[in-house]
């Protein structure tokens, strides 16, 4: 099965409808309730990749946000992979890392520094994604504060930098 770019600029109503009914069969924790309205989590992103199965309907998927991290007084460019999930019907067979491996080849060849996830490294550690835990976010206290949180993630580098050593900062939220 092929792996599919889908800008977000492209998406229409009943696609639309389609990615959010595969992200609340995928993601069903509490929170996860927000895919009944819309087809990202915190931020919409511009670029997705999805598989389609023999009916063509979406049975794969994984988005990324352009963003940037601060880090010894210079900026790098991310690409930061959201929402990565496979139908339950459909998971063990590799569709995660054929997603990976196309959208790391994609930020590549645009010149992006470093993917960049929030995940657990047993799935992505196959796909060339190591262990940071230097990387802080913009996060809020529940009076309204705004503060940097620490948040493990996991990275691969695209450009033969290697990721910074000390405090890498990504203004926002993380993804
Ligand atoms: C996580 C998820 C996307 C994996 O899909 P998948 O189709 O099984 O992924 P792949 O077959 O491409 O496997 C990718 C790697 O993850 C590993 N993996 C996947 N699920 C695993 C599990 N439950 N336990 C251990 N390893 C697992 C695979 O073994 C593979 O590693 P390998 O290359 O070292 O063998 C899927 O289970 C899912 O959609 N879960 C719900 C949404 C979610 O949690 N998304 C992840 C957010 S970080």
């Amino acid at each position: 099965m092929e792996v599919e770019y889908l800008p977000d600029s492209s998406i229409d109503a009943s696609l639309d409808a389609e990615l959010r009914a595969l992200l609340t069969t995928c993601f069903t924790k509490p929170q996860d309730v927000v895919f009944k309205d819309q087809r990202y989590f915190c931020e919409p992103y511009p670029h997705r990749w999805v598989i389609r199965d023999t009916n063509y309907s979406i049975i794969a998927h994984a988005g990324i946000h352009e963003k940037v991290v601060e880090a010894d007084g210079r900026r790098y460019r991310i690409g930061g992979l959201a929402e990565v999930c496979v139908h339950p019907d459909y998971r063990g067979q590799g569709f995660v890392k054929a997603m990976v491996a196309c959208i790391d080849d994609w930020l590549f060849a645009r010149g992006y520094d470093f993917a960049v996830l929030f995940g657990e490294s047993y799935i992505y550690q196959s796909s060339g994604y190591v262990e940071v835990s230097n990387l802080v976010y913009d996060e809020v206290t529940p009076s309204g504060e705004k503060y940097k949180a620490p948040e493990p993630a996991m990275v691969k580098p695209l450009a033969g930098i290697p990721w910074p050593a000390g405090e890498v900062y990504l203004p926002g939220p993380k993804f």
